[in-house]
């Protein structure tokens, strides 16, 4: 089943709002025309510039995070509403540097995935395990974990809307890339995963984007993976000079 290749760009916290703005009209022309999709995800502070920036473009527009919670007494906290509100269309959940950095707990994560999701908005749902899981042979039990957990009480319909991104954390930003073989391993064991959680068309359908230390030159070779849809990159995604040739893979 042919699946669109899906290429994301997690800006984390970079760029100033000058840098921002530039990076993304830089990415709207560069990527004008071409047909596979692709999504930048933005600091909240630059979101309502960058708006502006990809508006009628063909770059979808993300938030890093979002509130659990409908408006209400939050403090610091970002909703879904005020997200809809600059344009956004979508929301990286369930990133390890939240996980891991800042605690976000996996109940959290599914209260977030079900109020971006019922809220109309897509998600990129991060998964992957650490370097210690691996080295214990846990690597696909922590992804299954993390996908029923944070999938827990999404319809099918609603998968429709989701996409999950494999980031094995011990590839995260350290320039060490899983092998095209060991990221297919996982990917396939995901796909599986999600049809034995819905079904096998929900599966045959999910984009599964890998993520950790992807850059042009060992893109081609895990994008020819039979179930790696696109990448959630990093690092190579704040200059166009080294995003844009991944857009291209
Ligand atoms: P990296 O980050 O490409 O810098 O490794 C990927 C990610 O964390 O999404």
């Amino acid at each position: 089943m042919a699946r669109t290749h899906y290429i994301a760009g997690n800006w984390k916290m970079n760029t100033s709002k000058a840098e921002a703005v530039k990076l993304a009209s830089d990415l709207v022309s560069a990527l004008k025309g071409k047909t596979n999709k692709f999504m930048i995800g933005v600091p909240f502070v630059y979101l309502d510039a960058v708006s502006q920036v990809v508006k009628g473009s063909n770059i979808i527009l993300a938030a890093q995070d979002c509130a659990a919670t409908a408006n209400g007494a939050h403090t610091g906290e970002v909703s879904t509403e005020m997200l809809k509100d600059l344009g956004v269309q979508c929301v990286i959940l369930g990133h390890s540097e939240r996980r891991h950095e800042i605690g976000e707990s996996d109940e959290l994560i599914n209260k977030k995935v079900r109020r971006a999701l019922n809220e109309g908005l897509e998600v990129d749902l991060c998964i992957g395990e650490l370097l210690a899981d691996r080295e214990a042979g846990n690597a696909e039990q922590v992804c299954a974990f993390q996908l029923s957990a944070d999938l827990a009480g999404v319809t099918e319909e609603q998968m429709k809307r989701v996409t999950i991104a494999y980031e094995p954390v011990w590839a995260i930003g350290t320039g060490k890339t899983a092998t095209p073989e060991d990221a297919e391993a996982i990917h396939k064991f995901v796909r599986g995963y999600i049809a034995k959680l819905y079904n096998q068309k929900v599966a045959d359908e999910v984009i599964i984007q890998y993520g950790g230390s992807m850059k042009a030159s060992n893109a081609p070779e895990l994008l020819a993976q039979p179930d790696i849809d696109g990448g959630l990159i990093g690092g190579a995604s704040l200059k166009a000079e080294t995003f844009v040739p991944i857009c291209e893979c």
